[in-house]
Order: C-alpha cells, then structure tokens, then sequence
C-alpha cells in the first residue's frame, strides 16, 4: 500500500485521540499497540469502542516495577485482551548482566540496557506489523517530543524491504485530559500513579518528582540535561 502521509498528516493535524486512532484502524489491519503499562491505558480504552480484535504489546524489560506487572495483568482481565509480553533476548541480556551486572546504567549510561531490554524486543516485533500505535505526547517532554506528528514514516524501524508506519493518537492531549478521561470512565489505572509516579518506566531508572517539576525529570535522572529517549522513540533525536 502506498500512503501519502504527508496529506494524512496535514489531515490528522491537532486531531483528537479518536480520530487518529479511528484512521490508524482504516488504514491498517495488522496494526499493534505499544502499552507502557501506564497512563497510555487510555489508547486501549478508546481502541477497544472502534476495533475489538486488538494486537497489544508491552516490552517486558523484567525491570519493571511490581505494579507495573500487576497493573498489566488488571488491564488483561479487565478489557479481556491479549497482552503480548516481548522479553530480551536471552543470549544478549545472558552476556550483557554477566560481564556489566544489572546497575550499569547508572555509571555508563541507559543506552546498553535499554538497547537489550528494550529495543531490539521491539525491533523483532515491528518486523511482524505494518504499523503501531503509541501513547507518546507532547507534554511528555519539552525537549523531545514537541515536533512529533500524528502520524509518521518510522524511520528508526523501517527497512529497505519494510516500510513502518507510526501514529500518536494521545499527542495533542495534555497529562490532564489523560486524566480527565481516567476519572470520566473509570478506567483503571496503575497504583504507582497513586504513590506520586507521573512518567513511569522501568524500577531502577524512574523516581516520583517533586511539585512543580516536569515528569520527565523523573527518568534516568542521574543523566541530567540528556535528550531522555531510550530508542523506542529514536526518531525524535533527529528532528
Ligand atoms: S520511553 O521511551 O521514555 O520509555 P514513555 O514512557 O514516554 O517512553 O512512553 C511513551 C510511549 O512509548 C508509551 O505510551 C508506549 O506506547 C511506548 N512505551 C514505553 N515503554 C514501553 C514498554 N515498556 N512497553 C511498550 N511500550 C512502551
Ligand atoms: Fe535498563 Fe533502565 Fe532502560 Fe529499563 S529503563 S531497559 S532498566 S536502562
């Protein structure tokens, strides 16, 4: 299929979440959402009222926190859904704990750990889609995040034989209209929310923020002043 997406772009312009999502689903059929185990619940909500065989997946680093985990499996029973949960490869995080043990990242960087736990997990599953589907807004990071589309060519992902297609449906929304919605249809939400945790990722490398400081100060906040993308979303460094 071949896609103007500079016209869906201009088209899906400051569009809300139920638009975006609505067009993602018309335009692809073998399409999967990425869910952090979070705020990003919303996507999954909203998805399920436009499509209900949804894909899902979460990348399981095995670093999560505990609620995270629980949260879920909650999410899994109460939507019944599938949850594709993506670990490591074995071989790779097998020799990466042997020779750097598991705290590395806080004295080289969380570039390594989330290349292994993360990314190449995500790489594998975007090979088997057309497209995916992400919770990334613009509020979520003043240094990263303010340029990105509603919908894009993933360049970080796609191939020479395997074009990606990546779409933000929550962009426009604020933390607080995530929110609202939580609270408008009770949708369930992780406890960690409840414990002061606005950005969560993984247990070593997320911590609560104090009032008035931004969500992302919380992440890999030993790496203070670094453009916080842990190559998931790497297209955002090049803009
Ligand atoms: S991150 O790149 O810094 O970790 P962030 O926590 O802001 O990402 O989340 C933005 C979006 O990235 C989420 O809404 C989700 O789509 C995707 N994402 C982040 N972490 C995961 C994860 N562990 N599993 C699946 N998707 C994830
Ligand atoms: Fe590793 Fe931290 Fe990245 Fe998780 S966020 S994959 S623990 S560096």
């Amino acid at each position: 299929m071949t896609l103007d997406i500079e016209q869906l772009q201009t088209e899906l312009d400051g569009k809300n979440p139920r638009v975006i999502l609505k067009k993602a689903f018309e335009l692809f059929d073998n399409i999967a959402i990425s869910f952090s185990g979070a705020e990003d619940v919303v996507l999954i909500d909203m998805a399920l009222a436009i499509r209900k065989d949804l894909q899902v997946f979460s990348l399981d680093t095995g670093r999560l926190h505990p609620e995270t985990y629980r949260f879920i499996e909650k999410v899994r029973k109460n939507y019944q859904i599938d949850i594709e949960l993506l670990t490591p490869n074995r071989d790779l995080l097998d020799g990466f704990v042997k020779s750097k043990g598991l705290f590395s990242f806080y004295e080289d960087g969380h570039q390594e750990c989330c290349g292994i736990r993360k990314v190449e997990p995500l790489k594998r599953k975007l090979t088997h889609v057309d497209a995916w589907i992400t919770g990334q807004r613009k509020d979520q990071s003043q240094d990263t995040r303010q340029a990105v589309p509603e919908i894009q060519i993933d360049t970080a992902f796609s191939t020479d034989n395997h074009q990606l297609v990546k779409f933000n449906p929550l962009l426009n929304w604020s933390s607080a209209q995530v929110w609202d919605y939580i609270e408008a249809y009770q949708v369930p939400y992780n406890d960690l929310h409840e414990k002061g945790f606005i950005s969560i990722g993984c247990e070593p490398c997320t911590r609560t923020v104090l009032p008035n400081q931004h969500e992302r100060v919380g992440r890999w906040w030993w790496e203070s002043g670094a453009k916080k993308e842990c190559g998931l979303h790497a297209g955002n460094l090049n803009k």
